[in-house]
């Protein structure tokens, strides 16, 4: 059984293995997450936001980094598993790194003030 993940705002597409981690399915779809504890729950780098059924519920580790986070639907990519049960769609939001959201912003400024 496999479960299909979309990373947003990518809009890329995989098929994940039962028992996967989101890190290690966006690796594959490269799709970039920045981590700095290359997967073991300690950097809180990786938050992402999963919409589906097809994930396995948090761990005691997982809830414990998120605290009340995780109740907003954020999750960490090393530590969410692909389900072993059933077949579902899954969409990641992957949230913009700072410094891309900063470069971004500057660029459409300067787009916005050459048209005057
Ligand atoms: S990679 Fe560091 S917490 Fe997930």
């Amino acid at each position: 059984m496999k479960h299909q993940i979309r990373f947003m705002p990518e809009d890329k597409c995989i098929a994940a293995r039962p028992g996967q981690s989101v890190l290690d399915a966006a690796r594959i779809a490269r799709v970039p997450i920045r981590t700095r504890c290359q997967g073991r729950a300690a950097c809180l780098m990786c938050k992402v936001q999963i919409e589906g059924e097809g994930i396995e519920s948090p761990t005691k580790q997982e809830q414990l980094k998120l605290g009340i986070r995780e109740r907003n639907g954020l999750r960490l990519a090393c530590q969410a598993r692909v389900s072993r049960d059933g077949t579902s769609d899954i969409t990641v939001t992957v949230p913009e790194d700072r410094l891309r959201a900063i470069i971004r912003q500057q660029l459409e400024a300067q787009e916005d003030d050459s048209l005057w």
